[in-house]
């Protein structure tokens, strides 16, 4: 899988579970947690703290039409706040997340693309590269759902580009979403994060410290969670994990002009008998205890 990030908590997770489970073929970065320098730096720290030999290029730095938006309120300033981190040591290898995506996806055999942040950098390949559609085993992406998190409507990812996720919707291939009602459940919550404490090692105490910032920041602003919410694992997890999941097939559109609905995911969830034909499997559940307990094994697998 190639990664498409924009760390981020979640998405610092998210390559920790990929860099354990799956085959991390690169990495590449978007602006939308922070600016792309910063999710840049942040992605670059993470792969050193997995060892991870994985290409890094940085990608865009402003969605397609909407301006740059960010979420610090979430993240903190930094992308990354709330740990102390290590100074990245490896460099970033292009500022063509674009190009490598689309020479990589032609060069290597069933790739997946699995984007957690805004789809800025996937629109963008897919546009200028329309082979790819047929070429990629498919996309997983975080984001959408059936209500949202920037506005009652948009979850954040879409919201920030949904003239981008309503490309990267329409693109014909296999689809795997991973919406708020998926994410939601899995949360790291304080007897979770507790679990992570209890590994040895530097990688496990920096996770642990950002589960607790991540804590501060979503509990107070939210009357039903009680954990920072991991909602890129969940991307990921879907391809290492499928088995922990419950799905359906559905047709899900992107709104990208409406007064008030600006980056709603338009899940069909109808019974009828005439409609669209699915796009997009849509994860509706997770079995959060053994995701959260594969999530601890990935941060025991690099705690030395
Ligand atoms: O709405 C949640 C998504 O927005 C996650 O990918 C999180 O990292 C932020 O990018
Ligand atoms: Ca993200």
């Amino acid at each position: 899988m190639i990664i498409d990030c924009d760390p981020g908590h979640d998405d610092a997770i998210a390559l920790v579970v990929a860099g354990c489970f799956a085959d991390l073929v690169g990495v590449t970065t978007v602006a939308g947690n922070a600016p792309v320098t910063h999710t840049t730096r942040n992605a670059r720290i993470m792969l050193d703290l997995i060892g991870s030999s994985a290409p890094l290029h940085r990608g865009a730095e402003r969605p397609l039409v909407a301006p740059p938006r960010h979420a610090p309120e979430v993240h903190g300033e930094s992308g990354l706040d709330g740990a102390v981190l290590p100074e990245p040591s490896r460099p970033e290898d292009s500022r063509d997340a674009v190009g490598y995506i689309i020479d990589t996806c032609r060069t290597e055999e069933g790739l997946w693309l699995v984007p957690i942040g805004p789809l800025t950098n996937i629109a963008l390949a897919l546009r200028a590269a329309p082979d790819l559609a047929g070429r990629i085993a498919g996309i997983s992406l975080m984001g959408g759902g059936t209500h949202g998190n920037r506005t009652p409507a948009a979850e954040f990812n879409v919201w920030a580009d949904p003239e981008a996720a309503a490309i990267v919707f329409g693109y014909g291939g296999r689809l795997i979403m991973s919406g708020l009602d998926v994410t939601h459940q899995l949360q790291a919550t304080p007897e979770r994060i507790a679990r992570v404490r209890e590994v040895p090692g530097q990688l496990a105490a920096i996770v642990a410290d950002l589960f607790d910032f991540f804590l501060s920041t979503y509990v107070p602003r939210h009357e039903n969670l009680t954990g920072g919410v991991l909602h890129d694992a969940c991307a990921v997890m879907a391809l290492t994990h499928p088995h922990l999941f419950v799905t359906r097939d559905h047709h899900v559109v992107v709104e990208t002009s409406g007064d008030f609905t600006t980056g709603m995911t338009l899940i069909d969830t109808r019974r009828h008998r005439h409609k669209s034909p699915p796009n997009c499997t849509v994860q509706w559940e997770v079995d959060s205890e053994a995701a959260f307990g594969a999530i601890v094994g990935a941060v025991g697998a690099f705690s030395h």
